[in-house]
């Protein structure tokens, strides 16, 4: 998996984005929000294109729920064209965004900046009855980011398998955040055979999770994507007859 900052948006990279993306990216009222977008796109892009061995602009990516039938595209992206066979998975938070990559397992990844606001509220949304009185049993100068440990080990689980937050966050129950991230039990039939998870290192005033729907041994490993980024704001021409990218 990849970090990046979306300070490094630039117009270069949104030359990467498809016409779909672009219009996406247009409307967004805020530039930060704005900017965590265009660099997940581009960033995802640039890693299916270099594990594919293609150009950027043909990575293809559909939309899939795997959690209702709406006809309209929505959902996690699957790479396709050529680098189908690849499963991706985006995420953002403040200064931070990732892109996990995997040749064929399913990954999800979740990066959440820890905030006090409405905690409570979010409490009773997404643990289970077990997660709470762990969590109420945490110095209260714990408690926010513990429960933001919580919240991106159940979030990447669901972003696995593509439900996302519509799959109910209390249908997973994970480990506490003294305990090393672990599954312990997830109900329904959209449950996976196998998942890995991971808590990833996002920095302070943040809390990062990785879960890989596979059988054990899985190694992850964590790179940096300013290099790859800043090579792409100088090197794509924009392609013949794309239209002109939004500054
Ligand atoms: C999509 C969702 C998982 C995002 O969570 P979040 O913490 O707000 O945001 P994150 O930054 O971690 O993740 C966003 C990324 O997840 C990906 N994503 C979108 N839907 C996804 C899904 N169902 N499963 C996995 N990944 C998904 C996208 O890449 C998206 O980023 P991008 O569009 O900028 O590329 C969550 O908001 C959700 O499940 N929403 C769907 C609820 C809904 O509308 N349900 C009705 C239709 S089923
Ligand atoms: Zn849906």
């Amino acid at each position: 998996m990849w970090w990046a900052d979306p300070a490094l948006a630039s117009p270069p990279l949104l030359d990467l984005l498809d016409e779909t993306e672009r219009a996406r990216h247009a409307r967004f009222r805020l530039p930060a929000d704005r900017d965590r977008y265009a660099v997940g796109r581009a960033l995802a892009r640039l890693l299916c294109a270099r594990a594919a061995g293609c150009d950027p602009r043909e990575v293809v990516f559909r939309l899939r729920c795997g959690h209702c039938d709406r006809p309209e595209p929505h959902g996690k992206p699957h790479p396709a064209g050529p680098a189908e066979g690849w499963e991706l998975s985006v995420t953002h938070s403040g200064r931070k965004v990732g892109v996990a990559l995997s040749r064929g397992l399913p990954v999800g990844l979740d990066v959440e900046q820890i905030a006090d606001r409405d905690l409570d509220g979010l409490v009773r949304y997404a643990l289970t009855e077990r997660e709470r009185a762990e969590l109420d049993a945490l110095a209260p100068a714990e408690r926010a980011a513990g429960f933001f440990t919580y919240w991106a080990r159940k979030e990447a689980l669901l972003k696995a398998t593509g439900q996302g937050l519509s799959g109910g966050l209390t249908s997973v129950e994970v480990s506490g955040p003294h305990t090393d991230a672990a599954l312990l039990t997830w109900s329904g039939p959209a449950a996976p055979d196998h998942a890995r998870l991971f808590d990833l290192d996002a920095g302070d005033g943040y809390r990062a999770a990785l879960a890989v729907l596979a059988a054990p041994s899985v190694t992850v490993a964590v790179h940096d994507a300013s290099p790859l980024l800043e090579a792409a704001h100088h090197g794509f021409a924009p392609q013949p007859g794309s239209p002109p990218a939004v500054p």
